[in-house]
């Protein structure tokens, strides 16, 4: 690193997208609060996830990363965390036993609270007020007061954090995810949906097979890979007071860790060289990972992999394109290229969410399926093309039912959005569009690597 690096240096650089706190001491309070707080998660879990990043990096694993745009109060309970956790965990077997690859579990979850934003107020029916940024800083409600920045609220999130994480923990190594749980994670899904009676029948020849490697002499108890799994947690590094305050000295590597979750990333709209986020990540020792939208240059990127990267180790830093379905085969490959040619080793993650925002007709924001999996195609193939590896996927989605994406085997049309709009940001896939999605991943995956073997033979 070219300067010296504190946990305090983002203070020195400009920075955007934060809240105005009317009242530093209350700030500076919470601040001091939170330093003397447990970390959520321990440095140790970190390094594993960073390894597992680094197969993807080397094109033997690959990522699925989900979960809400943006966590907030009123959707905290024991149910809804249950329900995200549990068809992550569909997915990854749908992509773990159709693609036969490793698959590394990372949720937008335990601290996914603040929220960059287009514009910095909002007006309705000529009332302007500030804009909602998260649960993490302000109020949903439209009103003057509740949109005041409140710092009482780092705690809240901490707090419901801590909880969530531990609910996560006791899902991943307690029993729930052992895959002879495979036909009970379906159980409470939408009836109707086809991607359900798919995942059933490939959950009948997941349940064969263990009962083959059982009679081979591996179980549950003898494989614990079997009774349990590493599930990761991961959230937009955005408001850097609480990053900060959660940063803690490893004593095993004498190395700074956030301790908030396993991976932060950096959004697209404070991805800037020069900029506080930027300058708080690089010296963190976690995995990272950063947004790259169309405005990219390959010059520009090539400058950020090697701040954020200097070592150019494997498993550092995850690259998340979001490029938009119309947009990704004409600006992701210069920089897949660029990023090949100069030898920087980075993991590629599809984000297809991000660019593919549009307002309905009937005046709410969503995203249309179709356009979903365009992108992670387009995704795919410019990676195939360009001889490098498409090493995961980001989706905002949820365990529950909701009606915020268009399309999809159900047919969501803009007229059903109201029915269940619940998201307190972006638009999220249902639990039956994430399953279906995860099945045309896995599609897409063993064709890929057909056509590999194919290459390699010839
Ligand atoms: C997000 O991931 O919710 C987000 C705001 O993404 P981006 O920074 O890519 O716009
Ligand atoms: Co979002």
């Amino acid at each position: 690193m070219d300067k010296k690096w504190t946990p305090d240096s983002w203070r020195e650089r400009p920075i955007v997208q934060v809240p105005d706190y009317p009242d530093l001491g209350a700030l500076n309070n919470v601040e001091r609060r939170l330093g003397a707080s447990p970390p959520l998660v321990f440095a140790g879990e970190a390094r594993n996830l960073g390894r597992a990043l680094g197969k993807v990096s080397d094109g033997q694993a690959f990522v699925l990363l989900g979960g809400d745009c943006a966590e907030s109060f009123a959707e905290f309970s024991a149910d809804n965390i249950r329900d995200t956790f549990r068809v992550l965990l569909q997915m990854a077997v749908v992509l773990t036993f159709g693609a036969a690859l490793p698959v590394v579990k990372i949720g937008r979850l335990a601290g996914q609270f603040a929220k960059p934003r287009s514009t910095p107020t909002e007006t309705i029916d000529g009332v302007t007020l500030a804009s909602y940024r998260g649960d993490m800083v302000n109020g949903i409600e439209f009103s003057e007061e509740s949109r005041v920045p409140d710092p009482e609220r780092l705690m809240l999130v901490y707090n419901q954090s801590a909880a969530t994480l531990n609910l996560l923990r006791a899902f991943a190594q307690g029993g729930y995810a052992d895959l002879h749980k495979v036909h009970q994670w379906n159980l409470g899904f939408v009836a109707d949906s086809p991607a359900v009676a798919k995942y059933q029948s490939m959950a009948d020849r997941l349940s064969e097979t263990l009962a083959f490697m059982e009679a081979c002499g591996m179980d549950s108890q003898s494989s614990p890979q079997i009774r349990e799994t590493d599930f990761y947690t991961a959230h937009e590094a955005l408001l850097l007071n609480y990053e900060e305050a959660m940063a803690r000295v490893d004593s095993t590597s004498g190395e700074i860790y956030a301790t908030s979750a396993h991976l932060l990333w950096i959004g697209e709209r404070t991805r800037q060289l020069d900029g506080a986020h930027v300058e708080f990540v690089r010296g963190i020792a976690n995995p990272i990972g950063c947004k790259v939208g169309p405005t990219m240059e390959p010059d520009e990127l090539i400058r950020l992999i090697d701040i954020l990267n200097p070592r150019n180790e494997p498993g550092r830093l995850t690259l998340m394109a979001r490029m938009g379905a119309d947009k990704v085969v004409e600006k992701l490959p210069p920089l897949v290229r660029m990023v090949g040619k100069e030898g920087r080793n980075v993991a590629w993650v599809s984000d297809p969410m991000h660019g593919n925002t549009i307002k309905s007709s009937s005046g709410y924001k969503t995203r249309p399926f179709g356009q979903i999996l365009d992108e992670v195609k387009g995704f795919f193939e410019v990676h195939e093309a360009e001889g490098s590896y498409a090493g995961g996927v980001h989706f905002e989605m949820t365990g529950q039912d909701v009606t915020e994406c268009t399309g999809g085997a159900r047919e969501i049309t803009d007229n059903d959005l109201f029915a269940r709009y619940h998201t307190h940001c972006d638009p999220r896939l249902n639990a039956s569009q994430s399953l279906e999605l995860a099945f045309l991943l896995a599609e897409m995956l063993k064709e890929g690597r057909g056509r590999k073997s194919e290459r390699i033979v010839a």
